[in-house]
C-alpha cells in the first residue's frame, strides 16, 4: 500500500470560521479577515497556490502573475506589466477586494469563463476566508498586524520516543478522540477512532481496528482497516510538527485516500 500524505491538513481552529463562510454572500470584512487563522491560510496557498504564484514584493511571475498589491488591482493594469493575461480576465471588470476574490476562488472557471488559471478545484471554505486574510498580509493588502505564531520546539534526537519529542502532539492524539466522516458515492460514515500509546488503534464501531507508527520523516502514519466502506482500509501520513499546537474541531482536515472517497478528520475532547 503506498503511503499518502493528507492532502488539506488544514488545522483549523476553524468552527467559528466555517459559519461565517458558510453563505457566499458573508462579507470578508476587516474585523472578519483580521481573525482568520494565517497557519491555515498559509498552508491552503502553499497546498493550491504556491506553484503558480510569488507573494512577496520584487517577486516574479511563474505560471501566474507575482501577486505583491493585488488588493484594488485590476487584472492587466499594469501592476504586473510583464504578464499575458487573457482576455477574458481582462474583460471581466474585475478589481479586487476580498470579497470579489471570494467569488473567484469559490470556482476561478465559473467566476470567469475561459481565464487560464488552471486549477483543478476552486478553495473550499473555510479555508478560502484564511487563505485571502493571508495572502492581503503577504502582498500588502493588510492593515491588521501579522499573528504572533505559536512556536513548536522540536527536539531532533531520534533516538528519543516520540512522547519526548513531540509531547503536546503525543498527548492530543493519546487522550482525545478522532472523529471521521468518510464520504463516498453510496453515502457517508461517521466513526470514532482511538489511537492507543501501544500502537493500536481502536474505534467505536467494533469492525473497524487499525494500528500507526512514526517514520523516519517524523511523519505519523496509520493505517485503518475494516471501514464499513469500499475501499475498507486506508493508510494516512501526516507531519507531526503540523499537529504540535492542539486544536479541537469536527473537521480539522481532509483529504482524499483514494478516488471517489473524501475523508475528513477531527479531533474531539476526551474520550469514553
Ligand atoms: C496552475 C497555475 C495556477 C495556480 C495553481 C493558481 N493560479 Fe492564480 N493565476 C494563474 C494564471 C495563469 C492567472 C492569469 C489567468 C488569466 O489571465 O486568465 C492567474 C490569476 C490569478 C489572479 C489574478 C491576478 C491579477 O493580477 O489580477 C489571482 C488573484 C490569483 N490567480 C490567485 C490565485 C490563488 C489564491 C491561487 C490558489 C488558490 C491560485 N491563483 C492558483 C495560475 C495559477
Amino acid at each position: 500500500m503506498t503511503m499518502r500524505i493528507i492532502a488539506s491538513l488544514a488545522l483549523a481552529g476553524a468552527a467559528a470560521l466555517a459559519a461565517t463562510t458558510a453563505a457566499a454572500q458573508v462579507q470578508l470584512t476587516r474585523a472578519v479577515l483580521s481573525q482568520a487563522d494565517y497557519v491555515i491560510g498559509r498552508r491552503a496557498f502553499q497546498m493550491r497556490c504556491s506553484a503558480c504564484h510569488s507573494l512577496a514584493e520584487g517577486g516574479t511571475d511563474l505560471t501566474g502573475p507575482n501577486l505583491w498589491a493585488i488588493m484594488g488591482s485590476a487584472p492587466g493594469d499594469g501592476r504586473r506589466p510583464e504578464f499575458v493575461y487573457s482576455d477574458a480576465l481582462r474583460a471581466a471588470g474585475i478589481r479586487w477586494t476580498a470579497d470579489r476574490m471570494d467569488r473567484f476562488l469559490a470556482d476561478p472557471a465559473k467566476d470567469v469563463p475561459a481565464n487560464r488559471m488552471a486549477v483543478p478545484e476552486g478553495v473550499p471554505s473555510p479555508d478560502r476566508l484564511a487563505l485571502i486574510a493571508f495572502m492581503m498580509l503577504e502582498t500588502g493588502g493588510a492593515d491588521w498586524p501579522r499573528p504572533e505564531l505559536p512556536t513548536v520546539v522540536i527536539d531532533k534526537d531520534r533516538s528519543k520516543p516520540i512522547e519526548e519529542r513531540f509531547p503536546s502532539f503525543w498527548n492530543h492524539m493519546m487522550s482525545n478522540t478522532v472523529r471521521y466522516r468518510m464520504v463516498t458515492a453510496d453515502g457517508e460514515q461517521v466513526f470514532r477512532a482511538y489511537f492507543n500509546r501501544d500502537g493500536s488503534i481502536s474505534s467505536d464501531n467494533d469492525k473497524i481496528r487499525g494500528f500507526w507508527r512514526p517514520d523516519d520523516r517524523d511523519f505519523f502514519c496509520y493505517a485503518l482497516y475494516g471501514l464499513p466502506t469500499k475501499p475498507d482500509q486506508l493508510v494516512e501520513c501526516f507531519p507531526m510538527v503540523a499537529m504540535s499546537i492542539p486544536r479541537f474541531a469536527e473537521q480539522l482536515w481532509e483529504s482524499k485516500p483514494v478516488a471517489g472517497v473524501r475523508l475528513f478528520g477531527g479531533i474531539l475532547p476526551g474520550r469514553p
